[in-house]
Order: structure tokens, then C-alpha cells, then sequence
């Protein structure tokens, strides 16, 4: 879940600079911009994007942003803009198609004025501008040379080893896999017919030697590195035996920055959308095979630990994520990196690794994909998977608290974090107030305090709920299945403000009357007006709590035992001074202590698909 207020004020300012720099002219002083502007509808450029419905003068859809199943995400035909209650992002044609596309507004003009027929003005883009153009150019050449040359008859070798890996003509399309010919200038004598040799070189795809140039890849199977949009901007090639390096990339240029893209997710976006799930991997060939084995959300973070820019990107795209890495020691040091990028940005990313000794590409070819599927729905918390680190490293207890600091130094959301070292200090064994002293934040009761939002004149009864039931409530809005256990969940923790008890338990009953989506509910409370009033904060926008976390209800159903258990287990001290029988209570306490364990493993499978 992320901090509600911390996306206002962030998405504010995007909105704010967007307009001021409307205003100001950055962009609308151009005339070249204002006629491209002026030729284009901005309904027609996004409807290709996502289903939209006409409401009220405004268009509406699902946001390509964000995942959302309500839609939140409004064109504005008559102001040709765009805005998503959601996750704020909003602006112009441009913006939209910079987003989209992941393209730079040089870019977003181009592709516009084209699709205007307008001719683009020679010297249009200055300096950087016209050379990332004509790279990007370069790559597409040496694509389209690399796909021809693997379709001849010297690709033959390379598509045996395809094949040999399991992929078919339809995947070789699919991610435009080529073949980089025994030549020293193969590529070099191609494209320089079509481009300049500086821009080659500026490209990555040709290196200056002491006898001049020559290509960079050779005899190698090409695989291009493309935007969420589609566009090639870099490549890797494999040897097709073994020899040093395995792999050789493209080097970092103005088109590619190697940490701030994905592999696989412009063929793997409609998916992810459709699984509501993205998997992330370490190679290219555990995209490929995976998603040639059916699973096809499933992005690569290639030749880098995942990175803060990475997981910033797949927030875009899915609300759940699971990290799938090799079951070595590799592969599990990869996944603590990993988790150090993605817990800031997701907290309920989520952790899988394969049997030991094979890789996601081997396992799901041995096994197949639905042993692949299951060995995911039993994925790990965060906190989870460093238990099962330490206890597979044996580690100290100070190095065991100052990881698990580390990691939870990281979650910005109180209630998150409340949640987590509370988790943190049952599942190690240490104090809480240790935990919240190593992460150099106060504990409860200060961090996560209900925080009125209007000032303090409003009488105790009128006091807004604090965030922490805010949160709860949007959840159980969002997802209406989930009030009732929500509901019971929170009955046990008497810090929790009963208003939002008696929210949980009016959406609980609409769900029991088949009220199953947020849109429903919505309208449904617009007709009562205490409810609609409780639900004030939401300020009637929907799809708003995109992060629902994984495991709320048992986090909170954990929280109220172990508040319980705390109650009981001063009754049993103060029996014991009173000289009272304790017997009753002592088997309470045990009743309790196993309703505990069973919501720290609520699966009951969690040791097994640690190898
Ligand atoms: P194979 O299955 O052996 O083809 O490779 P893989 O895709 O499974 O890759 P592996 O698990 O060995 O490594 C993961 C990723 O790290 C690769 O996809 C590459 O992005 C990167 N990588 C691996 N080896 C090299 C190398 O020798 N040089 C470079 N630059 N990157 C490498
Ligand atoms: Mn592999």
C-alpha cells in the first residue's frame, strides 16, 4: 500500500509542473508543436491504448498506468488531456504518448507529426535529439540484419540451438531473436550503406580497432532489448557454445540504460495486465523459455540486480509481483539485492526459487508449467524469505537484526511497517522496541498515531478516521470479498477505531447481497448517507488503493492475537502475584500461541519449495 498522501503531493507537483509548463510555453510556444498539437485528437491516439466508455462529457477507461479492475482513468476530449484518479499520472497528448511509449517528447512529436502527415521541418531536433533518432535507427537496421541472417541458410546452426532450447519459430518472431554472422564486418558493411559509420559506433553496434572498425557481435544469437513500447534499443547476444563471455551486451548509450529497463515487458505487458501478476526473472532465456512455456508475465532484469528504476517501472504494470531466481547460492544472494530495489517501491513483492541446481528456463521445461504456477502461489513475504536466508546461512543474531532493518528501514507506510515488525520480532525472536531502534524510527503509537486531517476543532466524535483505518476501509472498498475477514480481523485489535469496524461490516453485508466491485459499493453508499459520509476520505474516487497487500488479513489477524496475547499474558502475572488459580489461563495461552503459529504459516507449506 503506498503513502496515500506521499502519491498526492507527488503526483500534484507532476500535475502542477504539466500545466505550468503548458502555460509558461515550454512546449506551446512551438509552432511546429501547436500545429501537431492542433492535427491530432487525443481520444484516437489513446482508444488504441484501452477500452474507453463515454461518461458524461468525459471518456473513461482503465488505466494503461496502473493495474486497476475500476476504471479511473478519464480523457478530457475538450481540453485534449488526460487524468487517473488512481495513481495521478496525467497531461497532454504528448505526455500520454511519452508514457505510453516510453518515448522522449522529441520522440512523441515525431511519431505525431507523422501520424498527422505533417511534415517534420529538417533540423527539427537539436543536438542529443537527432542522434538518439538515428540510433535508434542503427538498432533497427542491425534488428531486421540479424532476423535476415538468422532465416539464411548460416543461421542453420543457431536455429538448431533454438530449437535444441525449446524455442519455435513463434517465440523467434515473438521476441525477434537473430543471428550475428562469423564476420568481422557483416553488420558493418550492411549498415553503413544506410547510416553513418559515427552513428554505428555511437550505437554500440560497431567498435573501433587499431585497423579500424568491426562489428561487435559476432557468431552470436541476437537478442533485441526493447522499450515497454516495443522498440529495440539494445541487444544481448549468447554464444552458441561455450566460450567467454557467455553473453556480451550492448554498451549503456543515450537510447539504453541498462537498469532502467526490463526485459521481455513489451511482449509481456497484455499479460501481465490479464494475470493481474508480473514475474520477474535474472535471464533472457528464463523470459523466453517461460514465456514459451505459456507463462508469459514474466520480465528479465538482465545483467544488473534489479534496480529502484526497474521496480518503479513494473509498478506501472501489476500489483503483485513474485522475484523467481536459481536456487543457488547465487540466486539467493541475487534475491536479498533484489529485494533491497523492490521493498521501497512494493512491499508485497514477493519471493520463489527454484529447485536447487536448476534455473527458472530448466525448471519449467523439466517440470512444466503448472509445477511452475504451483511453486508460486506458495511464494515468500520478504520477511519470510530472509528466515529461511538465515537459517540456511546460520547467521549471528546481531547480523540477523540488522538485516531485517535494513529491510524494513525501507517501507515508508506505518501501518505497513507496524505490521512488518511486529512480524519481524515474533518470527526472530527480538523486541520489538530493539527492532524499531535499529531502524532508527519511533514505534507505534508516535509513527502511525491516527493523524486527523482536518485541524483539531472538529469534536471527538466528527475527527476523521486515522490512516490506518483510512486504509483498511479503501482495501476492503477496493476489494469488497475481503471486508468480512477484515472486519473480524480488526474486532480483535482494540486500538482500531470502531467507525471503521462498522464501514467493514456494511460492506461485508453488501457483498453478501452480490455487491462484488468497488463501482457497485460506491453507488450502492451514495444512497445511504452516514456510510457515504464514513466514506468521505475516498473523496469519491475509485481504484485509488491499487497496492492491496498480499496478506493484510493475516498481517492484522496476527496483530489481534498477538495484542491478545499480550492481554493474557498480564492476567496470567497478575493472577500469579494474587496467588490465583492460573491453570484456565494457561491453556488458554496455549490455544493462542497455536492460532499464532498457524497465521505465521497459513499455507502449511511453506518449507517446501525452499530446495
Ligand atoms: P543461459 O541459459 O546459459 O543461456 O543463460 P541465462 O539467460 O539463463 O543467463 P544466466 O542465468 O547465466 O545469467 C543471467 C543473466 O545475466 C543473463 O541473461 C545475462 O543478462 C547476464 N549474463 C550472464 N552471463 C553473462 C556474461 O558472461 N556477460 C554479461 N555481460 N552478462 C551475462
Ligand atoms: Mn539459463
Amino acid at each position: 500500500m503506498w503513502d496515500r498522501e506521499a502519491r498526492d503531493r507527488a503526483g500534484g507537483a507532476r500535475a502542477r509542473r504539466g500545466e505550468r509548463g503548458a502555460r509558461m510555453g515550454l512546449r506551446g510556444s512551438d509552432p511546429f508543436v501547436e500545429q501537431v498539437r492542433l492535427a491530432t485528437d487525443i481520444l484516437a491516439v489513446i482508444s488504441p491504448f484501452l477500452e474507453l466508455h463515454k461518461a458524461g462529457k468525459r471518456w473513461k477507461g482503465r488505466c494503461p498506468f496502473h493495474a486497476e479492475k475500476t476504471p479511473s482513468f478519464f480523457v478530457n476530449q475538450e481540453n485534449q488531456t488526460f487524468y487517473c484518479f488512481g495513481c495521478r499520472e496525467g497531461g497532454d497528448v504528448f505526455t500520454f504518448l511519452m508514457m505510453m511509449e516510453k518515448v522522449t517528447f522529441p520522440d512523441a512529436l515525431k511519431m505525431l507529426a507523422e501520424r498527422a502527415g505533417i511534415e517534420i521541418p529538417r533540423r527539427r531536433f537539436p543536438g542529443a535529439a537527432e542522434g538518439d533518432d538515428r540510433l535508434g535507427e542503427a538498432i533497427e537496421v542491425a534488428a531486421s540484419f540479424f532476423s535476415d541472417r538468422l532465416r539464411s541458410q548460416e543461421g542453420g546452426p543457431a536455429r538448431d540451438y533454438l530449437m535444441r532450447r525449446g524455442i519455435d519459430e513463434e517465440q523467434i518472431a515473438r521476441f525477434g531473436l537473430g543471428w550475428a554472422p562469423a564476420s568481422w564486418d557483416a553488420l558493418l558493411q550492411h549498415a553503413r550503406r544506410l547510416l553513418p559509420e559515427r552513428v554505428l559506433l555511437s550505437a554500440g553496434l560497431v567498435v573501433e580497432g587499431e585497423r579500424g572498425l568491426y562489428d561487435r557481435f559476432r557468431e552470436r544469437v541476437m537478442i533485441p532489448i526493447r522499450t515497454p513500447g516495443g522498440r529495440p534499443v539494445a541487444f544481448g547476444g549468447r554464444l552458441l557454445g561455450d566460450g567467454e563471455p557467455k553473453y556480451l551486451n550492448s554498451p549503456e548509450t543515450p537510447l539504453y540504460k541498462k537498469g532502467a529497463i526490463l526485459f521481455g515487458l513489451s511482449q509481456a505487458r497484455d499479460a501481465i495486465r490479464a494475470e493481474e501478476n508480473v514475474l520477474v526473472v535474472e535471464g533472457y532465456f528464463d523470459v523466453i523459455s517461460l514465456s514459451t512455456a505459456g507463462i508469459g508475465w514474466v520480465v528479465g532484469s538482465c545483467g544488473t540486480a534489479l534496480t529502484a528504476e526497474q521496480a518503479m517501472l513494473l509498478r506501472r504494470y501489476a500489483e503483485r509481483w513474485v522475484l523467481l531466481f536459481d536456487g543457488d547460492a547465487a540466486g539467493r544472494t541475487a534475491v536479498l539485492r533484489a529485494l533491497d530495489a523492490a521493498v521501497p517501491v512494493h512491499p508485497g513483492v514477493r519471493v520463489a526459487l527454484c529447485p536447487k541446481g536448476l534455473d527458472p528456463d530448466s525448471w519449467v521445461r523439466a517440470e512444466g508449467p503448472a509445477a511452475v504456477r504451483q511453486a508460486l502461489s506458495r511464494s515468500y513475504t520478504p520477511l519470510q524469505y530472509v528466515e529461511e536466508h538465515v537459517r540456511e546461512e546460520g547467521l549471528a543474531p546481531e547480523v540477523v537484526l540488522s538485516r531485517v532493518a535494513d529491510l524494513l528501514r525501507k517501507i515508508t507506510d506505518p501501518l505497513v511497517r507496524d505490521l512488518w515488525v511486529q512480524d519481524a520480532a515474533g518470527r526472530f525472536r527480538i523486541r520489538e522496541a530493539r527492532i524499531y531502534e535499529a531502524i532508527g524510527r519511533a514505534g507505534p503509537g508516535t509513527a502511525s498515531r491516527p493523524q486527523p486531517i482536518a485541524p483539531a476543532a472538529a469534536s471527538p466524535e466528527r475527527r476523521p478516521m486515522g490512516q490506518r483505518e483510512r486504509q483498511i476501509v479503501a482495501v476492503a472498498v477496493a476489494s469488497p470479498s475481503l471486508a468480512a475477514e477484515l472486519r473480524e480481523a480488526c474486532a480483535e485489535i482494540p486500538e482500531i477505531d470502531s467507525r471503521c469496524g462498522d464501514l467493514l461490516a456494511w460492506i461485508a453485508e453488501r457483498y453478501l447481497e452480490g455487491i462484488v466491485d468497488e463501482a457497485a459499493l460506491l453507488s450502492s453508499a451514495s444512497e445511504d448517507p452516514d456510510i457515504w459520509r464514513g466514506l468521505d476520505f475516498l473523496h469519491g474516487e475509485t481504484g485509488s488503493v491499487a497496492e492491496v497487500p498480499v496478506d493484510l488479513v493475516p498481517r492484522l489477524r496476527a496483530l489481534g492475537l498477538q495484542r491478545r496475547m499480550r492481554d493474557l499474558t498480564d492476567r496470567i502475572r497478575r493472577a500469579e502475584e494474587r496467588g490465583e488459580p492460573i491453570v484456565s489461563l494457561l491453556k488458554e495461552k496455549q490455544d493462542l500461541a497455536a492460532a499464532l503459529r498457524e497465521t505465521e504459516a497459513p499455507d502449511g507449506e511453506r518449507k517446501s519449495n525452499f530446495p
